[in-house]
């Protein structure tokens, strides 16, 4: 198998506690990227990042932590911290969409401003020996912004690209820009990874024959809609285990378990399920009814009811 399968970070989902669980049960993926390190005002890693990142919770994972800032001190800051852990390797985030985020020149919003990235790239080459890859969009407005910014980035030692084949001005609307990427491997002289809207099996073999030169897809909200589906891609195979839903319900047993005892009161767990659920429902056989079921139980033993049916009535179909 010449590919590898990365599980692309989403920010309340694939924590330590996801990462665990997924690959416990279902397996496939090669490399987990650890959701986006950010400051407020003050230069602090929260406690949930360091939770999150620390080594003793990622054992039987290989992890990459990863940053969203536009600010250089911030960004050794970060390093020295992953470093301090044992990572060699920071993911630095230039795809985050969102206004809040844009608008502060970050993210998908930072694609544009070569010169600051030149600049945090200097300092973190010369102040460090961390390694660094990158985490982007296509640009914030344009494709042409991602092909401005490799210019820069073929200044350093980049690991990687990943690629999301979207602007960032789309949010998550509208389809993948697979020209656009095209356009990328032709100029690219870093490695590109390939990130977006990787849901199925065929979906994933759609891609490998599109860009037989990628060697790394990223998988986001696919992974959390199926957990299985990165074990099924490298056996190359529609058919799910037999046992399907028993080993499905461990696996929400068993994450739930650990929300619950992280998370205080009715509310937040349940808020984090059903956060979970809009994803599981999609690769149920009526994700309509199934989320609306979650959502309807108001306290823990209607969850616990709901769940116990909504199992039931898959393995019936
Ligand atoms: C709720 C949510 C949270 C996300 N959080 C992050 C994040 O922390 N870091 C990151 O690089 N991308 C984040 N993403 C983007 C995904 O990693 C991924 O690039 C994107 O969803 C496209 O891939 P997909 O179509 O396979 O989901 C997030 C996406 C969603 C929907």
């Amino acid at each position: 198998m010449s590919y590898r399968l990365l599980s692309s970070p989403l920010q309340g989902f694939t924590d330590a506690t996801f990462r665990n669980a997924q690959q416990k049960y279902f397996g496939g993926i090669d490399t987990f990227y650890a959701p986006y390190i950010r400051f407020n005002r003050k230069m602090i890693i929260k406690g949930s990042y360091q939770r999150d990142l620390n080594p003793e919770v990622n054992t039987s994972l290989n992890l990459i932590p990863q940053v969203m800032t536009a600010d250089a001190d911030h960004f050794i800051f970060v390093i020295k911290y992953i470093q301090s852990l044992g990572y060699k390797e920071l993911n630095w985030n230039l795809g985050c969409p969102y206004p809040m985020v844009t608008k502060s020149g970050m993210g998908s919003g930072l694609i544009c401003n070569t010169t600051q990235i030149d600049h945090i790239l200097d300092r973190a080459h010369s102040e460090t020996d961390v390694t660094i890859s990158m985490k982007m969009r296509l640009g914030y407005e344009s494709s042409s912004e991602i092909v401005e910014s490799f210019k820069i980035l073929d200044k350093y030692p980049i690991k990687n690209i990943a690629i999301h084949a979207r602007l960032g001005k789309q949010l998550y609307k509208g389809g993948v820009d697979l020209e656009a990427f095209q356009k990328c491997i032709d100029v690219a002289k870093h490695t590109l990874y390939y990130n977006g809207d990787i849901t199925s099996v065929a979906q994933f073999k759609a891609m490998q024959e599109r860009f037989p030169s990628i060697e790394h897809f990223m998988i986001g909200r696919g992974l959390i809609a199926d957990p299985f589906l990165p074990s099924m891609i490298k056996a190359d195979t529609n058919q799910y285990p037999e046992n399907r839903w028993e080993i499905f319900r461990e696996f929400h047993d068993t994450i739930y378990q650990q929300y619950d005892s992280m998370l205080s009161g009715p509310t937040p767990i349940k808020m984090k399920m059903l956060g979970f659920w809009e994803f599981f429902s999609q690769s149920t056989h009526n994700p309509q009814k199934v989320y609306k079921a979650i959502k309807k139980a108001t306290n823990p033993f209607k969850y616990t009811r709901a769940v116990n049916e909504i199992i039931a009535l898959q393995k019936k179909q």
